[in-house]
C-alpha cells in the first residue's frame, strides 16, 4: 500500500469469545466431541422459542409494510411502546425521541464510542464484556481505563476506587456498567448504583449501563434499572431483545438516553450520535415491530420467569460445583446466565498439563503453546479443549488480569450440565496437582 492502511490500534480488537472457537473449531476437526460453553446463547444450546413469539413474528412478516426501510431511530410503535414501558417505572421519563434502535447491543456499543471526542475517556469495569473497553480503546488509541470487580467481595466494585480514578484521570467523561453482568452474574446492588450516580453528578459525568440481561434475574435479588435512580444526571441505557426473547440473530438492540437536555455538551454529543444513524438509513426493521406484540403478551412476563427460575436452579449447582475445591473461587450468579471461575494467585504455571489422548489434538495445542505469549488462565482452558472437549472462555479475554474462565448455565439437558460441571470441578486439581 502506497500509505500505512493499518489503524494504530488494530491490535485492540481482540473477542476472546470466537477466537477460542478457532481453534476448538480444529480440535473438533481432529476428532475431539466438543462442548461449546462459550457463548451466551440460549437459542444455539437448545432453548426453545416460544411458538407465541414466533405467531407474532408470522403476523409482523404478513405486513407488507414490514419489508420496507424504517424510519432513521426505528419504528415509531417500537420506539413509543420503550418509552411507555420505562416511564411506567417512575425513573427518568423519556419520549420517542430519546430511544434509537441498532442492529443489537453491539452495533449501539460501537457507534457510542465512536462518537465520542478522542480525549474522553470512559471507565470500564474488568473484568468485563470486553466489546465497550475494547472500542473505548481503539477509539481513544490508549489502554483501557478498568476499576475492579473483586471476587473476593462477590464481585462487587468498590466505589471509592471508582471516585479515586475519577478524581485522578481528568479525561474520564463516563462511568459504564453492565447490569446484569457478564461475565461475573453479578446484580449491580441499587446502594452501588446510588454510589456511581452520586460520582457522575459529583464530577460531570454521564453513566452508559448495558442493561442487556435486566430481565434476567434471580435468586431473590431485584432488577434496578439506570433510569429508576439516574435522578437529573445525564446517561445512556442499551437494551436488547438477544438474551430476552431469546433472539440472537434479531441483530436489534436499542439505546435510551436520559436527562438529555440537564448537560449541552451531552445534547450535542448524542445530536451526533443520532445524526449518524441517519446517514446509515435505519437497522433491522422487521423485527422491531414485534417488540410492541411480545412484549405486552400476557405470557411474556410469565416466559421470562420460568426462563429466570431455571438459571436460579443451575446458578445453584454451579456455585455447588466449586465449593470447596482448592485453587479456585466461583461466586453464585444472580443474573444473566454467565458465571466465572478464577485461580488462586500464583496457582498456575506453564508446567500444568492434562493428559491429552487425541495426538492430533495434541499436536494443535503443542503449536498454539509454542509462541510462549498464552495466558496461564488460555492454557488452562486449551488443555480443557484438547484433553476433554469442553470450551469455555479464559478470563483474560474480559479485559481481566484476573486467571479464570467463564462457563455459562445455558445447557438445558440436566444429565450434560452436571456432566461439564462435575468435569470441570474434577480437572481443575488434576490441572493443577500435575506440575
Ligand atoms: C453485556 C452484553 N452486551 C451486549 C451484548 C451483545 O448483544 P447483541 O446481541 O444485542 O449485540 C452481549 C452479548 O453477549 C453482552 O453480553
Amino acid at each position: 500500500m502506497r500509505c500505512n492502511i493499518v489503524h494504530p490500534q488494530a491490535g485492540e480488537l481482540v473477542y476472546e469469545i470466537r477466537r477460542i472457537v478457532l481453534l476448538a473449531k480444529q480440535m473438533e476437526a481432529a476428532g475431539v466431541s466438543m462442548t461449546w460453553e462459550n457463548i451466551g446463547d440460549p437459542v444455539a444450546k437448545g432453548e426453545q422459542v416460544p411458538a407465541w413469539i414466533v405467531e407474532h413474528l408470522e403476523e409482523v412478516a404478513r405486513e407488507n409494510k414490514s419489508w420496507a426501510y424504517g424510519p432513521s431511530k426505528g419504528v415509531d410503535e417500537a420506539r413509543a411502546f420503550v418509552a411507555r414501558r420505562n416511564n411506567a417505572r417512575g425513573g427518568a421519563q423519556i419520549t420517542p425521541e430519546d430511544v434509537c434502535f441498532y442492529n443489537g447491543v453491539g452495533d449501539a456499543v460501537s457507534k457510542l464510542y465512536s462518537f465520542l471526542n478522542r480525549k474522553a475517556r470512559v471507565l470500564c469495569p474488568s473484568p468485563s464484556y470486553s466489546i465497550h473497553a475494547t472500542y473505548e480503546a481503539y477509539h481513544t488509541g490508549k489502554h483501557p481505563l478498568l476499576f475492579h470487580l473483586d471476587p473476593a467481595n462477590g464481585w462487587l466494585p468498590d466505589i471509592d476506587e471508582i471516585r479515586r480514578l475519577v478524581d485522578r484521570n481528568r479525561e474520564v467523561a463516563a462511568i459504564m456498567f453492565i447490569n446484569p453482568d457478564n461475565p461475573t452474574g453479578l446484580v449491580w446492588p441499587e446502594e452501588l448504583l446510588r454510589g456511581l450516580v452520586q460520582v457522575a453528578a459529583r464530577y460531570g459525568l454521564f453513566l452508559i449501563a448495558d442493561e442487556s440481561y435486566n430481565r434476567l434475574v434471580f435468586n431473590g435479588k431485584k432488577s434496578t434499572l439506570l433510569s429508576d435512580l439516574i435522578g437529573e444526571v445525564p446517561g445512556i441505557s442499551l437494551k436488547g431483545i438477544s438474551k430476552e426473547y431469546p433472539w440472537p440473530s434479531s441483530r436489534c438492540g436499542w439505546m435510551e438516553i436520559y436527562n438529555q437536555d440537564a448537560d449541552p455538551d451531552f445534547k450535542r454529543f448524542v445530536d451526533s450520535v443520532f445524526d449518524a444513524k441517519m446517514i446509515e438509513v435505519c437497522a433491522t426493521t422487521q423485527v422491531q415491530m414485534t417488540i410492541p406484540q411480545v412484549m405486552a403478551d400476557a405470557r411474556y412476563d410469565k416466559h421470562l420467569e420460568t426462563r429466570c427460575t431455571a438459571y436460579a436452579k443451575r446458578s445453584e449447582e454451579f456455585y455447588e460445583a466449586f465449593l470447596g475445591v482448592e485453587g479456585v473461587e466461583a461466586v453464585r450468579p444472580n443474573g444473566a446466565f454467565l458465571c466465572s471461575v478464577i485461580f488462586d494467585r500464583g496457582a498456575l504455571n506453564d508446567r500444568q498439563s492434562l493428559p491429552v489422548e487425541n495426538r492430533a489434538a495434541k499436536q494443535i495445542l503443542d503449536q498454539v503453546l509454542a509462541d510462549g505469549t498464552v495466558t496461564p488462565d488460555k492454557r488452562f482452558v486449551l488443555y480443557l479443549l484438547a484433553a476433554i472437549g469442553i470450551c469455555v472462555v479464559p478470563m483474560t479475554g474480559f479485559t481481566s488480569k484476573l486467571p479464570g474462565f467463564r462457563t455459562t448455565l445455558l445447557e438445558p439437558d440436566d444429565s450434560k450440565r452436571a456432566w461439564i460441571f462435575s468435569t470441570l470441578r474434577e480437572k481443575i486439581p488434576e490441572y493443577l496437582g500435575s506440575a
